[in-house]
C-alpha cells in the first residue's frame, strides 16, 4: 500500500476571538502558508499489529498503544475508527509533520487534529466528509483547550474562510477582495486555554461589564463581515484596532503584543491586533500591499520574531 498523506492549513482569527466562546460571531482565515502534513506508512511485514507514532514537531517516537488515552494523536485515530466502527490500524507508521509554531494563535493543535482525521480515515480506505472530520477535530479541541468555541477546527476542516457562531451552521465567506495580512510572531508563547481561563474569571466575577465587551467584539465582527464583500479595507483596519483595544480591555494582551500592533499602526497599516488566544502568539495587521515590506521589516526590527506575509486572493472565477 503506498503512503498515504494529507494536509491541512493553519488559520488566522480576523475578529472575535474570547467573544466567540460566550456566543458572538468571529470571522477567521485559513492559512496555507504554514500547514501540518501526516503521512501513513503501511507496514505490511510487521508481525505485531504495532502503531508508530513520530511527530516531528514535539520531538515524538513512540507506540500508539503507549501513549494515555486522552493523548489527542490516540484520541483522534481512535474516533477515527469509532466513526468507522473499525476496530484497530493495520501496522503503520504515522509521522507528522508541522510548520505551525504550537502556541501561536495560528491552529496548530486543530491542523494536526484535521490533517491526522484525514489521513487515518483515506488509509483506511474510508475517506470522511468535512462534517464529520470537523466534528472529530471539535472532540480532539476539547482536550487541548477544555472549553474551545470551535471556530479554529471549523475553519482548518473547510479550509475556506469562515463566519463563526456557536451552535448556528457555519457560513463560509467568499472574500471578493484581496488582501495582505502580516502575521506577526512574539516569540512568547501563548496558551488558549489559559488565556480562555482567565476571561472565564473576569467574566464571573463582572458579568455585566464583560457581555457589554463581547457583544462589542461581536458588533465588530458583524461590522467587518459586510466590509468584507465591499472591499473597504481602511474601514476594516480602524475595526481590528477597535478589536485590540477591547481585548486589552479584557486582559489578553500583553506590553509586547501592543507595541507590535503599534509599528504596525504608525508603519502604515490599516489596523492591527492580537489574534487567537492572546497573552503571547501573534498579531495580525492588514496592510496595504505596497508597503508590506517595510511594514514587516520594521516589525522585525521592533521585536517580532517572524513575520509572515499571508495574500488572500478571490477565489479564481471559472
Ligand atoms: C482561539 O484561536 C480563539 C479563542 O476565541 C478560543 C476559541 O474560540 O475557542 C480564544
Amino acid at each position: 500500500m503506498p503512503a498515504i498523506s494529507s494536509s491541512a492549513p493553519g488559520k488566522i482569527i480576523l475578529c472575535g476571538e474570547h467573544a466567540v466562546v460566550y456566543g458572538q460571531p468571529a470571522i477567521a482565515l485559513p492559512i496555507s502558508d504554514v500547514q501540518t502534513r501526516c503521512v501513513i506508512l503501511a507496514k505490511p511485514n510487521a508481525i505485531t499489529r504495532q502503531v508508530l507514532v513520530k511527530d516531528h514537531a514535539f520531538g515524538l517516537d513512540t507506540d500508539l498503544s503507549s501513549l494515555k488515552p486522552e493523548h489527542p494523536i490516540r484520541k483522534t485515530i481512535e474516533s477515527v475508527l469509532t466513526e468507522l466502527s473499525i476496530d484497530h490500524l493495520p501496522a503503520c507508521e504515522v509521522q507528522i509533520h508541522s510548520t505551525i509554531p504550537h502556541s501561536g494563535g495560528l491552529g496548530s493543535s486543530a491542523s494536526i487534529a484535521v490533517a491526522l482525521t484525514r489521513a487515518t480515515a483515506n488509509f483506511l480506505g474510508h475517506p470522511l466528509e468535512d462534517i464529520i472530520v470537523n466534528k472529530i477535530a471539535f472532540e480532539i479541541e476539547k482536550l487541548h483547550h477544555r472549553t474551545p468555541s470551535g471556530i479554529d477546527n471549523s475553519v482548518i476542516a473547510y479550509a475556506k474562510p469562515v463566519f463563526y457562531m456557536k451552535d448556528t451552521p457555519i457560513e463560509l465567506l467568499k472574500l471578493d477582495h484581496p488582501m495582505v495580512l502580516l502575521i506577526a510572531d512574539s516569540g512568547i508563547k501563548g496558551s488558549t486555554a489559559k488565556a480562555v481561563d482567565l476571561v472565564r474569571k473576569r467574566w464571573k466575577s463582572s458579568p455585566i461589564e464583560f457581555e457589554g465587551y463581547f457583544v462589542e467584539i461581536g458588533g465588530i465582527a458583524l461590522k467587518i463581515k459586510r466590509l468584507l464583500q465591499t472591499g473597504d479595507l481602511e474601514e476594516i483596519g480602524e475595526l481590528l484596532t477597535n478589536n485590540h483595544q477591547l481585548l486589552k480591555e479584557i486582559g489578553v494582551s500583553l506590553p509586547e503584543l501592543d507595541h507590535l500592533v503599534d509599528v504596525a499602526i504608525r508603519s502604515g497599516a490599516y489596523g492591527a491586533k492580537l489574534s487567537g488566544g492572546g497573552m503571547g502568539g501573534n498579531v495580525v495587521a492588514l496592510v496595504p500591499p505596497d508597503t508590506a515590506a517595510q511594514i514587516r521589516s520594521n516589525l522585525l526590527r521592533s521585536g517580532a520574531a517572524h513575520v509572515l506575509v499571508a495574500r488572500i486572493s478571490p477565489p479564481a472565477r471559472r
